[in-house]
Order: structure tokens, then C-alpha cells, then sequence
């Protein structure tokens, strides 16, 4: 059979790392695919960069519109990241009948509904595992092998450079920005950090998640996130001393009332197996009728496992090529007219339960003011911790977790008892989930 040909639109870590893997497992690679897959062409910004010693022949260009144009390549790899150039690229791709394999997460979450449809209307196929979760194949599994399920959650550390440096702030005490320069030497963090630190990377992958577990179109707008940057090492020393773990969660859940998307840091009982994921590692615990839990563990960023990824969606379009459009597995998992827009809730009308800590008067009396108003709000309280005061310090500090609540309703708690006169600064609060599966 004739093989597949493939033009790389990118040379940076992860395409760098895809060209070689692909010349040096070609003959795995072809077992498996049933014909061989070979790159011809390459661009990126500096053809005096060069490709990898040992990928190959591989003619390198700087224009990448040469090899979306390319009428010799079958299938393009989109590795160049970023939104309107990869958006200009893929749609001119999809025009010229080329499928398309890309990593890029920021621009699916954005523009996948209209890189779909044109792809569903020129009958090609566009292919995403890498842009989640790096190399674990937690879209295959979700769009394939939970197909016979009603999914009903799915939560998950889908950002490694987050989840890096929570566990090195909880294991090593270090500093936040000392363990990001870390990440970014790695490779793991994305080109803005803010990305990874602020949420958005993670809210990227959320919406995608989302999007094929419950049959509803993107909507990166519409998924609520908080950052890692406020969390102290304090609350991290407090959270683990009530037996829980501080994550950075993207949580897609779907309620009688509709779906919540949301990333922020939480609260999670250290007995969970997600709770114990750590460093650059990624993992998603998926809730399905017929299944029950399931949870998808491995690395979720860094050069091989992401190319592991970008080369199994490679395969699997190989093996389609020659199929009937018609027949294969719809892009967003569901058929392109059964894709529904369930209502996506505010975050006002989230329910979880809540981790609180603020600084008081060490003084009779206090403790009752707090939970009275908690009472008036009608907020039941499930833990309380009180440290003791250093010699000398008149305020003390106190930690509360909360059973599950309107968001609206900690929010109107949090403001009154900051008005409290013996209340000093902020009450800091992180969303607690228990993933029990409720
Ligand atoms: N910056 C991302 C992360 C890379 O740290 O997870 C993989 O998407």
C-alpha cells in the first residue's frame, strides 16, 4: 500500500520529538498502521535550525502555507501552537482535502467548532489527544470507550506545570516562581506561564473535555477559572493536617439544573487516588453510568508522551483515510446533529463544599459570631481547627470546612463575616470535592 505522507507545520519540542519517533519506530509504526507513514515535509521559522539529526528525509521550508499546500501530503501536523496563524493553517489545510492532527488545545477550545464543521463538510478528518492531557489517551477513551456510557463528570489535573508546583510547594516548602523557571526549563510550561498558572491552560482542555463527554459544543467562554497563584503554603500545611490535598481540578459535571465547567484550586481527600498525583504527571477520573469511576493516569506535557499522542491520532487517521466520511468517529464524539447546548451553569449556582481560613480575636465569644452567621446562611459547618496562638499574639487563626453549598451563599457568608469587628483581613476559602461520585 502506498504510504501516508505527512507535512509537520512546527520543529519545536514536540515536533522535534514526533519526527524522530516516527523514523525511529517506523516499522512498529507500520505494523500497526498496515502501510508506512513518513514525513516529506517540515516548516519552521529558521530552515537553518534544521531538522533533528536522524528524522529523516525531510525537505525543511519556512512557509508553512507550502506545506498546507503541498498536493503530495495526506495528512498535515499542526505543532506551531498559538491561535490565528494555526487557525489560518488548519482551515487552509481542511480546504486543500488534507486531514489535520494538531496539539493545539488553546485553539480547538476556540475555534473547534468552526474547524469541525468545515471538516465535516469536506470529509476530513481533525484530531486532537495531544491537546489534552499530553500523551494519555483520555479523548480516544472518553469518544470511544465510553461510548455506551451517560457520562456524568469528569474532574481532572490537566495542567503538569500546576501540578508541579503545588507538589513542590507542599513536599520542598520552595517558592512558587523558583519551581516555575523550573517547569519552563523543563519544557512543560506553555509559552505564556500565565497560561498554566492562571487556569487557562487547564480551561482549554476543560471545555474540550466537556465537550465530548456530555455532546456539547465548545465553549471556552463559558468555563469558570481560578489560578494557583494565591495559594499559600500555609493552607497547603492546613489542608494536609485535615487529611486533604490542594490540586489545581478542571471539574465538568452535569446537574438536573445543567453542566458547570470550572478550574480552580481544591480541596480533595488525600485517600483519592487523584489526590496523590504529583509533579508534571496529569490524570482524569471520569464518572460513567454503565462504568462507575475510571481513572486515566500518566505524563501530561513534555516532548515523547505528547508525540505519543500526536502519533497514535497519525495512525488512526492513516487507518481511515480510504473510509467513508460518514462512517467515522465524529469529531466531538457525538454526531454533528446531535450536538446539544445544554445550559452551562454560573459559578454563583456551583454546589460544593468549602475550605475557609482567616484571622481572629483570640477572644470568648468569636467562634459563636462566625458560626451564627454561617447558621443565618443556612451554611452547615463540618469541621472546625482553631490554632493556637504564638505567646504573645492576641488573634488566632481558624480553619472551617463547610458541607456543600450554593456558591451564592459563601459568597454572602465570606462578606458579612469580613464585616465582623474581631475578623482581621481576608477569609481565604478553596472549594472542596470530595470526587465520591455524588
Ligand atoms: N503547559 C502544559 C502543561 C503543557 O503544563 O500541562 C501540556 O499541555
Amino acid at each position: 500500500m502506498k504510504p501516508v505522507k505527512l507535512g509537520l507545520l512546527g520543529v519545536g519540542t514536540v515536533g522535534a520529538s514526533t519526527a524522530m519517533v516516527l523514523k525511529n519506530n517506523a516499522a512498529e509504526i507500520a505494523r500497526r498502521a498496515g502501510r508506512k507513514i513518513e514525513i516529506i515535509q517540515a516548516s519552521r521559522r529558521s530552515v537553518a535550525a534544521g531538522m533533528p539529526a536522524g528524522s529523516g528525509d525531510i525537505s525543511l521550508v519556512e512557509d508553512p502555507f507550502a506545506v498546507v499546500n503541498n498536493p503530495e501530503i495526506d495528512i498535515v501536523i499542526e505543532l506551531i501552537g498559538g491561535y490565528d496563524l494555526a487557525l489560518e493553517l488548519v482551515m487552509q489545510a481542511i480546504d486543500n482535502g488534507k486531514h489535520v492532527v494538531t496539539a493545539n488545545k488553546a485553539l480547538i477550545a476556540l475555534h473547534g467548532n468552526e474547524i469541525f464543521a468545515a471538516a465535516q463538510q469536506k470529509g476530513v478528518n481533525v484530531v486532537f489527544e495531544a491537546a489534552v492531557a499530553g500523551g494519555i489517551p483520555i479523548i480516544k477513551s472518553i469518544r470511544e470507550g465510553l461510548s455506551a456510557n451517560h457520562i456524568q463528570s469528569v474532574a481532572g489535573i490537566i495542567n503538569g506545570t500546576g501540578n508541579f508546583i503545588l507538589t513542590e510547594m507542599r513536599d520542598k516548602g520552595r517558592d512558587f516562581n523558583d519551581v516555575l523557571r523550573e517547569a519552563q526549563e523543563l519544557g512543560y510550561a506553555e509559552a505564556d506561564p500565565t497560561f498554566d498558572v492562571e487556569g487557562i491552560d487547564a480551561a482549554h482542555k476543560l471545555c474540550i473535555l466537556a465537550s465530548i463527554a456530555f455532546g456539547i459544543p465548545l465553549q471556552f467562554d463559558a468555563v469558570y477559572t481560578e489560578g494557583i497563584s494565591d495559594v499559600s503554603t500555609e493552607d497547603v500545611v492546613y489542608a494536609n493536617q485535615l487529611g486533604y490535598r490542594i490540586k489545581h481540578l478542571g471539574v465538568a459535571r452535569r446537574t438536573e439544573a445543567g453542566i458547570e465547567m470550572r478550574v480552580h484550586p481544591t480541596l480533595i481527600p488525600e485517600k483519592r487516588l487523584i489526590a496523590n498525583v504529583d509533579g508534571v504527571m496529569n490524570a482524569v477520573l471520569v464518572q460513567a453510568d454503565r462504568l462507575g469511576p475510571s481513572l486515566y493516569y500518566g505524563a501530561g506535557a513534555g516532548a515523547d508522551p505528547t508525540a505519543s499522542a500526536v502519533i497514535a491520532d497519525i495512525i488512526d487517521v492513516a487507518r481511515t483515510i480510504t473510509t467513508d466520511a460518514q462512517n467515522r468517529v465524529p469529531h466531538l464524539a457525538f454526531q454533528p446533529d446531535q450536538i446539544v447546548d445544554i445550559p452551562i451553569l454560573p459559578i454563583t449556582e456551583v454546589q460544593t463544599a468549602y475550605y475557609l481560613r482567616m484571622r481572629v480575636d483570640d477572644r470568648p465569644g468569636v467562634l459563636a459570631e462566625i458560626t451564627r452567621v454561617m447558621g443565618d446562611k443556612e451554611i452547615s459547618i463540618e469541621a472546625v481547627l482553631q490554632k493556637e496562638p504564638e505567646t504573645g499574639v492576641t488573634q488566632a487563626t481558624i480553619i472551617m470546612l463547610t458541607q456543600k453549598i450554593r456558591e451564592h451563599q459563601m459568597v454572602d457568608a465570606i462578606d458579612e463575616i469580613k464585616r465582623l469587628e474581631a475578623v482581621h483581613g481576608d477569609v481565604h476559602r478553596i472549594r472542596v470535592e470530595t470526587l465520591d461520585g455524588d
